[in-house]
């Protein structure tokens, strides 16, 4: 029997920070676990060398005739900073109540092993299941999946004549309200330098005399919204689509407590983009964000300088059909056009991810050529959430990012379902991550259903 709550307390105990070099050993123990248990299943396990993090996939190969699901996640987990502030220890699976505490327990390990516990039981209840499984798991989504989308097209042929993506890597805006998944926002990710003078100065010898890099990166910042919260930066919004009708109504059925929103985010006030709801904001429409600014002194007490430079770190998420690289250089070209003479400027672009869109069957801006199996898979999500959450799902857009999606769309022409599997009090990227045991459960009697389902048993 698969015991999918050890197997998710073992899965986090293994160290897998994509990002920090540090981690290369619990990388490599992390791919080696999650290849194993699927190796257990049966499946015949491939490990496909990148240049830095493997992609495990694992195959349940049958007749041609078969539907074909490829099942997506994600091995790799956020950096556990600050850790002063976890309650228990981040790589050591602790169950308090009906949670599961430990980094990567709701991004990804958990959700992602409702659908791998489904198949274990799916497979051990009908060894017959005209199914085939591709599993597709990586260990770079949280840094931009650089190695993934050469393996596309590496793989386009195989993956091409699969049927669907199957996943569950986005949010639920509570236990009582699943959500599946039928936006996700693009991304673009950049860094500015400004340089001034060839070193720190004297403040006293030359504050006034010289423009000082921070001010001016401050000033520059500043330029970048308007009052309202746009993006000041020319054609930034050329490319956001409309929304549907059908979308709005889904969204309106969400509700809008926006005093307890503001409460779990812990402001007293909002800053939503002029015209929108912050629900809408989040969904609907591009933002250009802040992740970092820093320069000059930032340690103990009082050092009177003109710093020699100042950064940002700033990433764009975008909507409709915006494109990385044009917003990218719209905001690269925005930034140098303020540098104010006697700085420099150097852009250094990130990682990117372009907008994605799916349309569930039976709505009026379904495409018509939809494919059956999808058409089927959605119809059998709604049935099987309804009936296992106890209430029918929500078609939302969501604000985050998972720039593989849209890849395999343009690549493959596949589809991604997208069951939400995790809760806003789940603590993503953040301390004191954690995973509620009953959507657990319940997501794995939901994926059990669709793939049943799908397969037509
Ligand atoms: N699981 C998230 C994406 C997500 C978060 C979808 C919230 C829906 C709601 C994913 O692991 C993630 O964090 N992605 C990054 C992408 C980036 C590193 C390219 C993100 O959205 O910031
Ligand atoms: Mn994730």
């Amino acid at each position: 029997m698969f015991d999918a709550i050890e197997k998710l307390k073992e899965y986090i105990g293994y160290q897998s920070v994509s990002a920090d070099s540090a981690y290369k050993e619990g990388m490599g123990q992390t791919r080696d676990f999650v290849a194993k248990m699927l190796g257990d299943l049966g499946l015949s396990v491939e490990i496909v060398n990148t240049p830095k993090h493997p992609i495990v996939m694992a195959r349940r190969t049958g007749d041609p005739s078969w539907p074909h699901v490829v099942i997506y996640g994600h091995y790799d987990v956020q950096p556990v900073d600050p850790i002063e502030l976890w309650e228990t220890k981040p790589f050591e699976a602790t169950i308090k109540g009906d949670r599961i505490y430990g980094r990567g327990a709701a991004d990804n390990k958990g959700p992602q092993m409702a659908h791998i516990a489904a198949v274990a039981e799916l497979l051990e209840e009908c060894p017959d299941l005209p199914l085939r499984i591709t599993f597709l798991i990586e260990g770079e989504e949280e840094v931009g999946s650089p190695s993934l989308l050469p393996l596309l097209e590496e793989r386009k042929e195989e993956l091409s004549e699969a049927d669907f993506v199957l996943l569950s890597d986005t949010l639920s805006p509570s236990e009582d309200q699943i959500a599946v998944t039928v936006g996700l926002r693009g991304i673009v990710d950049m860094e500015v330098e400004l340089v001034g003078p060839k070193s720190d100065l004297h403040s006293g010898l030359h504050g006034g005399a010289v423009y000082n890099p921070l001010q001016a990166m401050a000033e520059i910042c500043a330029s970048l919204h308007t009052p309202d919260n746009r993006v000041n930066v020319p054609g930034f919004y050329d490319d956001v689509t409309e929304v549907e009708e059908w979308e709005r109504d889904e969204l309106k059925e969400l509700g809008a407590d926006m005093d307890a929103y503001a409460a779990s985010v812990g402001v007293d006030a909002l800053h939503p983009i002029a015209g929108y709801t912050p629900f809408e904001a989040i969904r609907y429409m591009p933002t250009l964000e802040f992740n970092g600014l820093w320069g000059g002194y930032t340690g103990e007490g009082s050092k009177t300088i003109v710093p020699a430079k100042a950064s940002v770190k700033i990433t764009c998420r975008l909507v409709g059909n915006m494109k990385p690289d044009v917003v990218g250089k719209q905001v690269a070209d925005a930034i140098l056009s303020r540098v104010p003479k006697g700085l420099k400027a150097k852009v250094k672009m990130g990682h990117k991810g372009v907008p994605y869109l799916v349309v569930p069957p039976d709505r009026p801006n379904t495409p018509a050529g939809q494919s059956e199996v999808l058409a089927n898979a959605y119809r059998a999500t709604e049935a099987a959430v309804t009936d296992v959450f106890g209430k029918k799902p929500l078609f939302l857009r969501e604000g985050g990012s998972i720039p593989i999606i849209a890849d395999v769309k343009r690549v493959t022409g596949l589809d991604s379902v997208m069951i939400g599997l995790f809760l806003p009090e789940d603590n993503l990227h953040a301390p004191n991550e954690s995973m509620s045991l009953e959507v657990l459960k319940k997501g794995i009697q939901v994926s059990k259903r669709i793939l049943k389902s799908v397969a037509g048993v």
